[in-house]
């Protein structure tokens, strides 16, 4: 079937067309368009994204996508044969305006319409083709999996039996992984977001320049925790005021920091994997488009001699590809989610 999915749970509008087919064994997918629009340069200024500016963005960027995919063509709205939209977790002004423009196109054009999960969708991500390393999902060599999800808002381990069931191992209990490179980049005065510039920093530091701590690295639970780690980076920069602007050492503290986020992510999940005799590590959400943790993760799969997925990194960070997949596959689950922004959905 022809799925339209529309995406507009923080600071990405996104509109995509996916064609997906088989069961809950092997759901196969490909993704005809996948049409993202950031407002990356908007919310810079601010340092983060601001709810009511996310939702202006998007109730102008959503006509805009849709001419764009649809092209007016009567033939594009016939090939559609679902409707599917992110309802939460999320900023609820932000959600709201995707739930809205998908109930008009689907009242519009008689299309059925339903909810999908965000996270669900950074779950499945690892489906979705790429040129690099086409996922052949077929359940025996997927399951048991670890499963990590590592984004801004969330940094969720789960447990999954199949695609359809899974338990949730552990979480942060404070700010997320995404939130934590976000931050330590403000104390480095990155601009938001923080990820993708502590990584380009962290290539020329050194990661053992610094000790910073490995939260709950040795509790024996699934959980993380992350604001320790940005407050010892906040003391180790007060510590050092009259370096703080050189590059070099700016290089070592992103590095640093970065590996220790990173360790404590990647020994958690292998550590999970260990004990529930997974055969493979998924590794999905903004975060894993950071390439020192996906090649940490797969290392470490590989030495344990699991499999490892991973999104191509099209798709790590918000689209509306994922919640296509989230959609076609809370269908065959026969899971239904209300048409309502649910800011604190869980998965
Ligand atoms: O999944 P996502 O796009 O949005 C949420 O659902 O939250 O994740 C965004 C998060 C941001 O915190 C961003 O800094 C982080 O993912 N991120 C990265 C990298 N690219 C994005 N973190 C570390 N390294 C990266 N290269
Ligand atoms: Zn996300």
């Amino acid at each position: 079937m022809n799925i339209l999915a529309i995406e507009t749970s923080c600071d990405e509008t996104g509109v995509a067309l996916l064609r997906a087919t088989g069961g809950l064994r092997a759901p196969r997918f490909s993704v005809l368009a996948n049409l993202v629009s950031s407002q990356i340069p908007i919310h810079r200024p601010f340092g983060g994204v601001v709810p009511n500016l996310a939702k202006r963005e998007h109730l102008k960027n959503l006509p805009l996508l849709w001419e764009k995919i649809s092209g007016h063509d009567p033939e594009f709205i016939k090939k559609i044969d679902l409707i599917t939209v992110t309802v939460g977790p999320g900023l609820e002004p932000a959600l709201w305006t995707g739930i809205e423009f998908a109930k008009k196109l689907a009242k519009e054009y008689k299309k059925p319409l339903i909810g999908a999960n965000h996270l669900e969708g950074h779950l499945y991500s690892f489906l979705l083709p790429s040129s690099v390393a086409p996922v052949q999902a077929e359940n025996k060599v997927i399951f048991p999996a670890a499963a990590l999800i590592a984004s801004g808002g969330h940094t969720v381990l789960l447990r999954m039996e199949s695609f359809s069931k899974w338990r949730r191992l552990g979480e942060t209990r404070d700010d997320a992984a995404g939130e934590a490179f976000d931050k330590v980049a403000r104390l480095l005065d990155l601009p938001y977001p923080g990820g993708p510039e502590i990584e380009k920093l962290a290539a020329a530091g050194d990661p053992k320049a610094i000790a910073f701590p490995r939260p709950m690295l040795h509790e024996k639970n699934y959980d993380f925790s992350f604001s320790g780690l940005k407050t010892a980076v906040l003391y180790y920069l007060k510590g050092n005021e009259k370096k703080r602007m050189k590059r070099e050492f700016k290089c070592d503290v992103a590095a640093s920091f970065q590996q220790a986020a990173i360790d404590v992510l990647v020994l958690k999940t292998m550590r999970a994997a260990e004990e529930y005799d997974a055969r493979s590590v998924i590794l999905c959400g903004g975060v894993a488009a950071n390439g020192k943790l996906r090649s940490d993760m797969q290392h470490a799969a590989k030495k344990s001699g699991l499999s490892f997925f991973v999104p191509s990194n099209a798709y790590n960070s918000d689209n509306g590809a994922m919640i296509g997949a989230a959609g076609y596959m809370a269908r065959l689950r026969k899971k239904t989610y209300r048409l309502s922004a649910q800011g604190t959905l869980d998965i």
